[in-house]
């Protein structure tokens, strides 16, 4: 595995006419057409011709600083860099010259001067661009015998990275992507001449979320990662892509083992994703998967403990109480809470179990931190590629460094280097560029402030606030697609004011919304239908009764509870039997005190989970599931992205894939689902699911970047031909189809003389009979359409001595991943309380002094800070899973959270 490499089989396009744009370039005596304005080294990337690099990376400004890339260009004096040279109508280029050969061995020797060559002991061993390229472009001996400079090796740089300066070649490619890229320029070139040196500044660590980025395009080993030094060496490794699972941007990368052990996750550059990038937290955060407290066979409890189980006794007693619970108080006495940590296919097998055959609504993958279902699969959605080339860009919602980290570094180039305006609505956090506009509403108003926004882009001039009168023009003026980035500010706050926000902007024209919803995989889970009030696809419940019935066997007969209608049902002893899809809500839903009653009301828990968290230690039955890395099928993005899992080591103990236990639960239950391998249940949901209609396992294999839903709109090979949605052959010719939504459950093994584009294929025999099922099959229920409702319409007034409190979730809060990992263990920041300097003032205490913080929920001691970036009036407390914490101040039934500070006496 290399560094971040260029994608090598994008997804398939529509092969686009030549453009005014396109030139002529030889590239050793071939000719290529090229963009005019592409650099000379990608140009011939693309067209197969490898000049070698060390400074060059695709995904920042070239600075031509290794001169390792150095051409013969005709008509050019010297020997340009490639990296900085751009393509003209004519250009005729070598790279394989006698004079370029010669320029390559002096720059290889030159760069070896200093350089240890420790590469026995050094982690880059075996995957080293530096060795590499010496090897093959390199000369074959050095006529340098002089001393090497010396450093001390390795210091640390941050709790993760640490850095040999003596290996270091000083190619800039991790300056830049701190300064560039991150936007923490918290590294850089120190000293001159040959005591140059790559360094923190001192007392300030590399503390940079994005940190281990540089390890991996680091040329040489000059930056490692602690958490990888002297693990494996590349010839060890087995790799797998899959995404990652850690937040709902859902990275790609290479996952990869050593011994049936994770040991590594790099970065791979998907196009439409990532660019290569991860975050620390998505890096480094898989060691929890070999925790050894992880729960890897049943348990049953006996009296005050548990009882390990064999599976069959666990699923037998867990389908006991679900079937004891249904006959005794109905299906309504049952929920499902969680299900976003898991696969699309987890999640579906546990919708249809929930809704199919237990009869129930009360389901949600989310853990009232979101926002309802058909708002965020009923708004008209934005890709994230679409933030590139956006009228402008409205941020509703977290701070996105923190929740979506990956999205805050895409949203940052769009605005920085593609310049996009962005409008910040956030109650919180640094504004992404120093022209953003922010308006700051206050906590619960961003409601109001929106339909201001939208109103003053209705008049000439903007009118009213100078703030919002800038922002209305910004939109008006500006050609294109505005992109909202939607989600919840904060959790100290019901989700209305959002609702509210959302609302008024989905009036505008040409507008689109990307989901800011954070849980891993919450969107596969609510496009499966693991949320109440919708069925897989994105269909409303009333109208998929009809289809879902036929497909599943039955369909609630009402609308369920959310999240918070659950455990509200529960604490008043409407809920017998709660099941627990690895979700703690005690740890991890903004109410503890509501949390804590309902868990405590329930008569049974069933848990599928591998950890014994607070919630699951109440548990009557847990049953282990499989984790990250060890499972396989697919995941959806925020974007509504579906991509594959990869699975890299073996489950421990007799851990299951969460949807085989609800597969299993299901026959007990006295239905047969008839699911023996993942692939069966990705085709079911091809074949129910409206919005997957095509996002078949064959299709999801052959597409790089994965698919976006609804497939039918995002896909050149699917199409609606005789009836049916269809996938085109391969080679796009049509020459040969299937259909992929005949009505009947079953294969797609038909073909079609009605084809209303393309060649006809030849007709089969059974051909007719198959084209009647074709056309007779039923149009699929409609898209479900957010009624853009929402509750409470205006925040209610703060006394003069509240401040109102915002609570969102920062990268390293204490969750499992982060707690589980031995190297972002130690990265979990201390609770506490921040306010604006003239509050602390008003409070009369110093900077870090320890307050109570009471709400009408509970109190709470914590240390106080100032922080700059905080308007008057509100006080933030950021959310720590498991510690008491912003949870146990916040009432869910109450609109916003107000909170008094107080001196401790
Ligand atoms: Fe380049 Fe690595 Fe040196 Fe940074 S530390 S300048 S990435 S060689
Ligand atoms: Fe993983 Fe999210 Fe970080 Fe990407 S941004 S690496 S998906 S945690
Ligand atoms: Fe061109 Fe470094 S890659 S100068």
């Amino acid at each position: 595995m290399t560094v971040t490499q260029p994608n090598p089989n994008p997804t398939p396009k529509t092969p686009q006419p030549a453009s005014t744009d396109d030139v002529t370039v030889s590239i050793d005596g071939r000719e290529v057409r090229a963009k005019k304005g592409d650099l000379l080294i990608k140009v011939a990337q693309d067209n197969g011709v490898y000049i070698p690099r060390f400074c060059w990376h695709e995904r920042m400004k070239p600075v031509g600083m290794c001169r390792m890339c150095l051409v013969e260009v005709e008509g050019v004096r010297g020997f340009p860099p490639a990296c900085t040279t751009t393509v003209n109508d004519g250009m005729v280029c070598r790279t394989q010259t006698d004079p370029v050969h010669k320029i390559q061995d002096g720059v290889l020797e030159f760069l070896l001067v200093n350089h240890p060559l420790d590469c026995p002991v050094c982690d880059r061993g075996g995957e080293c661009p530096l060795q590499d390229q010496t090897l093959s472009f390199g000369p074959g001996e050095s006529r340098f015998t002089e001393e090497k400079r010396h450093f001390e090796k390795p210091i640390p740089i941050s709790d993760i990275v640490m850095l040999d300066r003596e290996r270091c070649i000083q190619c800039a490619r991790c300056t830049r992507f701190a300064d560039e890229i991150a936007g923490d320029p918290l590294i850089t070139f120190v000293d001159r001449g040959d005591r140059t040196e790559v360094l923190n500044f001192p007392d300030h660590p590399f503390a940079s979320y994005f940190s281990g980025n540089v390890v991996q395009i680091c040329p040489v080993g000059a930056l490692t990662a602690k958490p990888y030094r002297f693990r494996a060496r590349p010839w060890d490794l087995a790799t797998v892509e899959t995404s990652c699972t850690a937040c709902a941007v859902q990275c790609r990368g290479a996952l990869q083992s050593s011994t049936d052990r994770l040991v590594r996750f790099l970065g791979v550059d998907s196009d439409a994703v990532n660019h290569g990038w991860l975050c620390d937290k998505g890096r480094y955060g898989f060691e929890y998967v070999h925790d050894e407290s992880r729960v890897v066979e049943p348990l049953v409890r006996e009296g005050n403990g548990f009882v390990e189980k064999p599976w069959p006794e666990a699923l037998d007693a867990a389908a006991a109480i679900l079937e004891k619970t249904k006959s005794l108080h109905g299906a309504g006495a049952i929920a499902v809470l969680g299900g976003a940590h898991g696969s699309n296919e987890d999640a579906y097998v546990w919708a249809r179990l929930a809704k199919g055959v237990l009869g129930t609504d009360h389901v949600d993958a989310q853990l009232g931190d979101g926002l309802p279902a058909e708002a965020v699969l009923g708004l008209p959605r934005a890709e994230i590629s679409d933030l590139d080339h956006a009228a402008a860009i409205v941020l509703i919602g977290p701070d996105l460094k923190d929740e979506l980290p990956v999205l805050h570094l895409r949203l940052r180039r769009a605005a920085i280097e593609l310049k996009v305006p962005v409008i910040d609505l956030t109650v919180v956090g640094a504004p992404i560029t120093p022209t953003t506009i922010a308006l700051r509403p206050a906590p619960g108003e961003v409601g109001v402030v929106a339909e201001r926004l939208v109103a003053a882009i209705g008049k000439a001039g903007g009118g009213g606030d100078d703030a919002i009168a800038n922002a209305a023009t910004t939109l008006r003026e500006r050609a294109g697609d505005v992109v909202v980035v939607l989600g919840r500010g904060s959790v100290a706050e019901q989700p209305d004011a959002t609702l509210r926000a959302a609302a008024a902007l989905a009036a505008l024209p040409n507008v689109k919304f990307l989901s800011a919803l954070r849980r891993g995989n919450v969107h596969g889970a609510l496009e499966v239908g693991l949320a109440p009030g919708v069925l897989p696809g994105r269909v409303a419940l009333d109208d998929g009764r009809a289809a879902f019935t036929e497909a599943w066997g039955g369909v609630p007969d009402a609308r369920g509870l959310d999240a918070t209608g659950i455990l509200q049902a529960a604490a008043a002893g409407k809920i017998h039997a709660l099941v627990l899809l690895g979700c703690d809500p005690l740890s991890d839903f903004p109410d503890r005190t509501l949390a804590r009653d309902a868990l405590e009301a329930v008569s049974s828990i069933i848990a599928v989970d591998g950890f014994l968290s607070d919630s699951v230690k109440q548990a009557d039955v847990v049953l282990p599931p499989t984790m990250w890395g060890e499972k396989q099928g697919t995941v959806t993005n925020l974007e509504g992205r579906v991509q594959r899992l990869g699975r890299k080591v073996s489950p421990p103990g007799s851990a299951m894939d969460d949807w085989r236990i609800a597969g299993e639960l299901a026959l007990r239950l006295g239905s047969d689902f008839d699911l023996e391998q993942i692939d069966e249940v990705t085709e079911e949901i091809a074949r129910v699911a409206p919005a997957f209609a095509g996002a078949t396992a064959a299709v999801l294999r052959r597409a790089r970047d994965g698919v976006v839903l609804p497939v039918a709109e995002h896909r050149d090979e699917i199409v609606w031909r005789g009836g049916a949605l269809t996938i085109l052959a391969e080679d796009g010719s049509g020459a040969s189809w299937e259909p992929i939504r005949a009505g009947a459950a079953g294969s797609p093994d038909l073909n079609d003389t009605t084809a209303e584009t393309g060649t006809a294929p030849e007709a089969p025999e059974e051909t007719a009979a198959a084209a009647d099922t074709v056309s007779a099959a039923p149009a699929p229920p409609r898209s479900v359409v957010w009624d853009r409702s929402f509750g409470s319409p205006d925040a209610p007034g703060r006394d003069a001595y509240a401040l109102r409190l915002v609570t969102g979730h920062t990268l390293y809060e204490g969750g499992r991943t982060v707690v589980s990992s031995p190297p972002l263990a130690g990265l979990v920041q201390p609770r506490r309380l921040r306010v604006n300097a003239s509050d602390l003032t008003r409070i009369g205490v110093d900077d870090g002094a320890t307050v109570r913080v009471t709400s009408a929920r509970g109190s709470l001691d914590v240390a106080l800070h100032v922080d700059a970036s905080l308007p008057a009036g509100v006080a933030r407390l950021d959310f720590t899973p498991g510690a008491r914490g912003a949870a146990d101040l916040i009432d869910v039934s109450a609109p916003v959270t107000d909170v008094r500070v107080e001196t401790l006496r």
